[in-house]
């Protein structure tokens, strides 16, 4: 089968995002512990999305991915992975299984879970403000991450989240949820590619529109392969969403209610694709981004 651009950029980036990631752990000053738990959670997997669309933006508005764009768009897959160990944990989501392995808990206990969480978060902004780039592009960059992870973005759908295991939310309430667990940090994913691609202001204003309903679009999907994916090939749990009394999609609107919705996020996201074309913005590897959302390869 040929491969499409997005595939052949995959190849060529995941590895550097890899690499960047291991430096920056193995360069850290720190007990031994603490790095293999943060290393571990990190190598453990995870298809890169956010730093993969962050370089695919810059790449699309014809700059070269240089070593500190990687650097840079590294520092959200910490964020990510933090998120990530976080929300397996017991008094989370309680959740054995991550990227294929134990989940970090698992294998180094919850207060080590919650350490290299911490660390990997405050890392990641050490990182971000170490990186070789103009003040004024990092301090853009940190204001927005800071904003979107923190008790503005993700940490507060996931708030919202662990309280909606009592409580029934509306479809309103629920997108509210989603777009802070989920969307806030892909909506930034976005927003850094446009301020590293020096979008321009109505380029970056589309980038992140597109980015936010991606972001939305993304934990939809990941409700409904909670309740039609497999184990194997999720490297997680699922059916946890029922057990654990989450409030998600096909929960409120049913498996083709919810299926319904994301596709027509889909649409308006190739509308927004359309209004970046007429910015003169090149849509080619972004717009197979969209290919993600593909049900039948998850349940065939
Ligand atoms: C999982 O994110 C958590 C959600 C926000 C739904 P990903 O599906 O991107 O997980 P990895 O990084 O590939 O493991
Ligand atoms: C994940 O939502 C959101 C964050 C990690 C911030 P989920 O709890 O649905 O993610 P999975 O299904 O465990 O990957
Ligand atoms: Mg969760
Ligand atoms: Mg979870
Ligand atoms: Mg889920």
């Amino acid at each position: 089968m040929k491969k499409n651009n997005l595939d052949i950029f995959m190849q060529e980036y995941i590895p550097q995002i890899n690499d960047c990631l291991d430096e920056m752990l193995s360069s850290l000053n720190a007990e031994t512990k603490l790095k293999d738990a943060m290393q571990y959670s990190v190598d453990a997997g995870g298809k890169r999305l956010r730093p993969l669309m962050t370089l695919a933006i810059i790449k699309a508005n014809n700059h070269k991915i240089t070593k500190e764009f990687i650097r840079a768009a590294a520092c959200l897959e910490l964020i990510h992975t933090y998120s990530l160990i976080h929300d397996d944990l017991p008094e989370m989501d309680n959740d054995d299984l991550r990227r294929g392995k134990p989940t970090n808990h698992k294998v180094f206990g919850q207060a080590m879970a919650v350490l290299a969480g911490d660390a990997l978060l405050t890392f990641a902004f050490q990182k971000l403000s170490e990186l070789n780039l103009s003040n004024n592009i990092k301090v853009k960059l940190i204001t927005a991450l800071s904003t979107a992870a923190g008790p503005e973005g993700m940490v507060n759908g996931q708030v919202g989240d662990i309280q909606g295991e009592k409580e029934k939310y509306n479809l309103d309430q629920l997108v509210k949820v989603h777009q802070g667990k989920t969307g806030a940090l892909i909506r930034y994913a976005c927003y850094a590619g446009a301020v590293l691609g020096e979008a321009t202001e109505k380029q970056q204003t589309s980038l992140v529109e597109f980015g936010e309903m991606f972001g939305l679009a993304f934990q939809i999907y990941d409700d409904i392969l909670d309740v039609i994916g497999s184990e194997e090939k999720l490297g997680k749990k699922v059916h946890k969403d029922a057990v654990e009394m989450k409030n998600t999609y096909p929960g409120i609107l049913g498996l083709d209610g919810a299926i319904q919705h994301l596709q027509r996020l889909i649409s308006s996201m190739k509308e927004q694709l359309a209004i970046l074309v007429d910015e003169h913005f090149n849509i080619e590897l972004l717009s197979e981004f969209l290919n993600y959302f593909d049900l039948e390869k998850e349940i065939k």
